[in-house]
């Protein structure tokens, strides 16, 4: 099958309740071009102030992180799972996925992109289904899809993945006020809450969405600031995590922007340091609570061995006015980085942080020794509680014992 490549795509972002044009990305002889529409400029709302700071004419993309693409576009697109059944469905039909361009992939997110941004032309070709099937089919079907070469599920499983980011399958729900789950809509009107669910890759262990339950509310415990999340009902398992999306809120979108996409510094291998974190974090948000918040998340990233604490797990949010702010943790669990260090290292640290680390960052980002000193007793007290967390999860005896074993060499 013939493609015939996108040349321009107009993006549009969603203010607050109003949806109006950010500009044209554009495409010539490999290289990708932005231009901010006059309008837009006038709004003096910078979406993504490092890599594609608002100026008029036209600009090209620096570097080739993204396939070229600009950071706060690649934050819109699937990777991992939601990239593979797209890939696979373009194979399907008869096309070559690396004869497509990021713009193109673009056009498949559309409206139902994460964040606040939609693009257009939509490339739709699926009809949206309205009921959810039950959740233990969905995972069934999760399983079987990486296990095999079967297709027939695939029309299915990419309407329900709405272009969500991240390696594990997962679908976006909306849930109404009687409880019932359908796949999320374009729908700036809806009043309904928006949930990302998870389900296991085949790699996982059984007991992942418990695990990520528990760690969800030791996380709570440690004062961090997580999303409201769930167990979702099942009957082969004692659970599918699930987690409120703080990009919807009711009637409105929020503009959502990974580290990774700001700085372009690609996830897939070790690009950061919790310094450029912490700093960036002071200089977008210009508040050293917020300075904090991102501090005591390192703090628990390292007392509670998640080390998959990769570029697109941290991201922040800006309103409608232009403030920003550290989103809410997410995609905290018991992980292993590569070659079992952290993948965001502590002052270059990556296989053994200490305490001294820590402080001394703290220092760095003018955060006061008293204050670093509580948070990370705090962070300590949470963890050190971890069985408790991992029973009111359900967490298998096999599973708790070998991160409690972990935990306590920490
Ligand atoms: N509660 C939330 N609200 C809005 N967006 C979220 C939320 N939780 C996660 N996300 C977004 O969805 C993406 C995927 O989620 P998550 O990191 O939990 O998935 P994962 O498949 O486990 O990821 P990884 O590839 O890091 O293992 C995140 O990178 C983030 O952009
Ligand atoms: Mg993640």
């Amino acid at each position: 099958m013939t493609f015939n490549p996108i040349k321009i795509v107009n993006v549009k972002y969603c203010r607050g309740d109003d949806i109006i044009k950010m500009g044209r990305l554009a495409i010539s002889n490999r290289k990708i071009f932005f231009e901010y529409d006059d309008e837009f400029l006038k709004t003096k709302l910078e979406l993504s102030p490092f890599k594609l700071p608002l100026r008029s004419g036209a600009i090209a993309c620096d570097g080739n992180t993204f396939e070229g693409l600009f950071g706060i576009f690649n934050d819109s697109l699937p990777d991992g799972w939601g990239r593979l059944l797209l890939d696979r469905k373009l194979t399907k039909v008869g096309i070559n996925p690396i004869t497509i361009t990021p713009l193109d992939r673009l056009c498949y997110t559309g409206s139902n992109g994460m964040g606040a941004l939609m693009y257009e032309p939509e490339i739709s070709d699926s009809e949206a289904l309205t009921h959810l099937k039950d959740l233990d089919v969905i995972a069934d079907e999760c399983i079987h899809f990486q296990d095999s070469d079967d297709d027939k599920y695939i029309d299915d499983l990419l309407v329900m993945n709405g272009s969500s980011a991240g390696a594990r399958p997962k679908i976006l729900v909306s849930i109404s006020s009687d409880e019932k789950l359908e796949v999320t809509k374009h729908d700036p009107k809806t009043s309904h809450d928006n949930w990302i669910i998870k389900f296991r890759s085949s790699s996982d262990p059984k007991d992942i969405g418990c695990i990520e339950y528990a760690y969800n509310l030791m996380a709570q415990e440690a004062g961090l600031d997580v999303p409201e999340a769930k167990l979702f009902k099942s009957k082969k398992c004692d659970g599918y995590f699930g987690v409120k999306r703080f990009d919807r809120q009711k009637s409105s979108f929020v503009h959502m922007h990974t580290i990774s996409g700001l700085l372009h510094a690609d996830h897939r291998v070790p690009s950061l340091d919790y310094e450029t974190l912490l700093k960036a974090t002071r200089y977008l948000t210009k508040d050293i609570l917020e300075c904090e918040k991102q501090f005591r998340q390192m703090v628990f990233n390292i007392f509670a061995h998640n080390r998959d604490d990769h570029s697109k797990n941290f991201s922040f949010l800006m309103d409608k006015d232009g403030k920003w702010t550290v989103s809410p943790a997410y995609d905290l669990t018991f992980s292993s980085g590569p070659v079992g260090q952290h993948c965001t290292t502590i002052l270059g640290e990556g296989k053994n942080p200490s305490i001294s680390h820590m402080l001394k960052l703290a220092e760095i980002v003018s955060i006061k020794p008293k204050t670093a000193l509580t948070i990370i007793d705090e962070v300590k007290a949470a963890v050190s509680i971890w069985d408790k967390f991992a029973d009111e999860a359900k967490v298998s005896g096999k599973s708790s014992k070998n991160i409690a074993a972990t935990l306590n060499q920490i």
